[in-house]
């Protein structure tokens, strides 16, 4: 009999190694790497398919073109999210943890789409047709049109969908359950999800079909998948926030036919996910305005402006090294502006605990959100509330200057029309400004602090000489 030849692969980023380790050498992760047979596996793909040299077509760039053909769900926070609707011909990857609602959404936009008249399959490898089925009654969608198989195996699934009228949309949930015959290695290997996936993008080339794969993505990624398929499709979406609140995020992170950086925002209600059409006033709902270390953020996400409450608490500190909790924001970010108040601004804080919370579990990466992080902590040290109706953004820098942002009248704009009347912010274009708005700027990050300590009950500094 002849031996069967294998390979070591890191279930965490695919690396290939000659043999087993406790630790792959590319990520550096523990106890990921798994043997894997590759009689027909990785680097099979070439060999199997013969291409047999034939020379291809070159063509000049400047050519005839037709815009990307799309399918629009209707449902405007997912369209917003993939640029317009999903591609034709083109596949794309929805991330997110287990249980945080994917294939809720995806039941959905396959019935929003199903009842426009286009042609829907929804695989499901996890859950069988009446766990489905039951599922759609529950969303009300239990009319819709939708085509369900429960089916894992790859070479049956695309039989299946090259039989009968070309799919427009083709739904496969998750891809970690699907398994090729052309592999030997175990379901939910590296392996089998990127020839899963390889074999499904080809698909949806050829039949013109838009193919949504469906991923799940563990905190510690211990489930492989997800990251090995990215660069193969389209567009990867990531459907984000945590069990304990009800808002949850479609964030774009890769996308070949439109912008990256919006985000879509929803609900899980009990009768599914429903849009939210003004974040802000979602985020700003619980806001307690009379507590001291509560900032409202004027924020972008892609071209979307949204107000976010920033918490702070500042505690006297009985340990040695002060403890340091941040959710939502960079901890390397928090301990700068806590550098650049204590040394510019002469700001005692840190020896204390200090907590930092971004409220609703959104998670904020822009700059711009320095100045409300810093005017929380300020106003948590002093014991001061800030004022209810002002909002603050601006960029600071190590020097202690407070920076100007991008698309500042966007976020005044949004912040007026929730009823906010003044604003702290870095110097600002004049065209930016808006009507009646109170407009604070400042250029030093000090400059603000007294202002915001002139109304504390505590100093934030010691006095001179101390
Ligand atoms: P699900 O879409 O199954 O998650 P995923 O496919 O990402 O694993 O969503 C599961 C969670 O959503 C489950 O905990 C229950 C909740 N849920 C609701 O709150 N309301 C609903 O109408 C539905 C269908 C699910
Ligand atoms: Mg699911």
């Amino acid at each position: 009999m002849a031996k069967l030849k294998s390979n070591f692969v890191c279930q965490a980023c695919g690396a290939v190694s000659t043999r087993w380790q406790g630790r792959c050498d590319a990520c550096g992760e523990w106890n990921t790497i798994v043997e894997e047979l590759i009689d027909s596996g990785i680097g099979a793909g070439p060999k199997a398919a013969k291409s047999g040299g034939r020379p291809t077509n070159l063509l000049p760039l400047a050519g005839e073109t037709e815009g990307a053909a799309r399918v629009v769900t209707g449902i405007a926070e997912l369209d917003r999210v993939t640029g317009g609707g999903f591609v034709k011909g083109s596949a794309l990857l929805v991330g997110g943890d287990p249980g945080i609602g994917k294939s809720t959404l995806l039941l959905q936009s396959a019935a929003a789409l199903a009842n426009r008249g286009k042609r829907v399959i929804y695989v499901s490898g996890e859950e069988a047709i009446a766990q489905v089925r039951l599922r759609a009654q529950r969303l009300g969608l239990g009319e819709a049109s939708v085509l369900l198989a429960a089916e894992t195996n790859v070479e049956i699934i695309l039989a299946t969908l090259e039989n009968g009228p070309p799919p427009d949309l083709v739904i496969i949930d998750s891809i970690q359950t699907l398994w090729t015959d052309r592999v030997e290695s175990a379901p939910g290997t590296v392996t089998q999800v990127r020839t899963s996936a390889q074999a499904l993008t080809r698909l949806a080339k050829k039949t013109g079909a838009a193919v949504v794969l469906v991923g799940h993505v563990t905190k510690d990624g211990q489930i492989a998948g997800p990251r090995v398929v990215e660069h193969m499709v389209d567009a990867v979406l990531y459907f984000e926030g945590d069990s304990s609140h009800t808002f949850r995020i479609l964030r774009g992170v890769k996308n070949r036919y439109g912008a990256t950086d919006e985000i879509g925002v929803f609900a899980m209600t009990e009768r599914g996910l429903e849009q939210v059409a003004n974040p802000s006033a979602l985020f700003l709902d619980q806001r307690d305005q009379d507590a001291a270390g509560s900032a409202v953020f004027a924020g972008m996400e892609g071209t979307r402006p949204i107000l976010i409450e920033i918490q702070a608490l500042v505690a006297p500190s009985p340990l040695g090294t002060p403890r340091r909790a941040v959710v939502g924001w960079d901890s390397s970010r928090l301990s700068m502006v806590l550098a650049v108040l204590e040394t510019r601004c002469g700001v005692r804080i840190g020896a204390n605990d200090i907590y930092l919370n971004v409220a609703g579990g959104l998670k904020i990466n822009e700059p711009a959100a320095d100045l409300a992080v810093a005017a929380a902590l300020i106003s948590s040290l002093t014991g001061s509330p800030l004022p209810k109706e002002a909002v603050y953004f601006g960029e600071i820098s190590l020097a202690g200057g407070v920076r100007p942002v991008v698309h500042a009248g966007l976020r005044l704009r949004e912040a007026q029309k929730l009823g906010f009347q003044s604003v702290m912010t870095g110097r600002m274009n004049t065209v930016d400004r808006a009507g009646d708005f109170a407009v604070n700027e400042f250029t030093q990050l000090s400059e603000m602090v007294s202002r915001i300590a002139a109304n504390g009950k505590k100093p934030v500094a010691e006095p001179e000489g101390w």
